[in-house]
């Protein structure tokens, strides 16, 4: 009769959990398209079904928030089980961009962003930024109230962001004059700014609100929500590096997928609503058709101000 080993006995449970995983991942429709993965089913069964060595470096994602959209009539997913579940699988220095807003029920709005963001934290996590998604397009709230026009994108991060490249797009209204000035201190004295005598340059950091066109392309027609595709583009410009892992638990129809594909990100993307899943295949398949005939351009001055 053999030993006893505690050590081997846990090692084999585990890899019996890791094939266990393997085979119910197996049962789920699964499309590789270039660096991409591609997912058909629910995101938390999807996301427990992962092997616990497995991260992601980032995640660009926006839930379905309230009862806005049936999105296929699939039950409402719980919120605050896939940011659980994220938060154990996001690397060290990555962040995840969640972009929600508030549905307005019996004339209150209910909050749930701020939830989402409080249980980001409970899970240890950073709240890193609030940032806002000016957005161009206004809905019509009734007559007691200004009308909604943004959405929260949340910048959650797991320790401090590893990478982080501003995008310095913001055109200085007083571009070209000399910067002056002092700071207020605690204690009430002021000090000088560092760079004063210094010349206003023509563009600056931009602010955490972005105002955000979005440009109708009909190539997410059948999906009622698509992201803009710029802002996908630009928060992965921002926090994450070419040959990254970024995930995208509620992909629709692909945008993020799409921003991955043509900045040299890897992706794995998971929806639950067929139709929207093969629109999300097609839009990922054309991105890594189309040659890349430019290297990207730098950003030109685009957030000057919201008037
Ligand atoms: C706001 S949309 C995302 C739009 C997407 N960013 C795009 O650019 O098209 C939310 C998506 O989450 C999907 N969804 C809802 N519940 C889900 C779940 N449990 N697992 C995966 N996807 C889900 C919906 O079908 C919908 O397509």
């Amino acid at each position: 009769m053999t030993d006893y080993d505690p050590a081997e006995n846990s090692r084999k449970s585990y890899d019996v959990a890791i094939d266990a995983m393997r085979e119910k991942l197996a049962s789920f429709r699964c499309e590789k398209i270039g660096d991409a993965v591609l997912y058909l089913g629910d995101c938390k069964e999807i996301l427990s079904s992962w092997p616990e060595c497995f991260r992601f470096n980032a995640a660009v994602t926006s839930p379905p928030y309230g009862d806005i959209r049936a999105y296929g009539g699939h039950e409402k997913p719980d919120l605050l089980a896939v940011i659980s579940a994220m938060s154990k699988r996001l690397e060290a220095g990555g962040v995840i961009v969640w972009n929600t807003a508030d549905q307005t029920v019996n004339g209150s709005e209910t909050g749930e962003s701020f939830r989402h963001a409080l249980h980001a934290i409970d899970c240890g996590l950073r709240l890193h930024d609030t940032m806002i998604y000016c957005k161009e397009a206004v809905t019509f709230p009734g007559n007691n109230r200004y009308h909604p026009a943004f959405e929260y994108m949340f910048i959650f991060s797991s320790g401090a962001p590893k990478h982080f490249n501003g995008l310095k797009d913001w055109a200085n209204k007083s571009r070209g004059r000399i910067m002056s000035g002092t700071s207020r201190q605690k204690d009430g004295t002021t000090s000088r700014f560092n760079n004063v005598g210094q010349e206003v340059p023509t563009c600056g950091l931009r602010r955490n609100w972005w105002p955000i066109a979005n440009p109708y392309t009909g190539e997410t027609e059948g999906h009622p929500a698509p992201m803009p595709y710029s802002m996908a583009h630009d928060h992965l410009e921002t926090w994450t590096t070419p040959g990254e892992t970024i995930l995208d638990p509620f992909m629709g129809s692909g945008t993020t997928g799409v921003a991955c594909a043509k900045l040299g990100r890897k992706f794995i993307g998971i929806e639950i609503e067929e139709k929207y899943f093969n629109i999300a295949c097609k839009r990922i398949d054309d991105a890594y058709r189309q040659p890349r005939l430019f290297k990207d351009e730098p950003p030109k001055p685009k957030q000057e101000a919201l008037l």
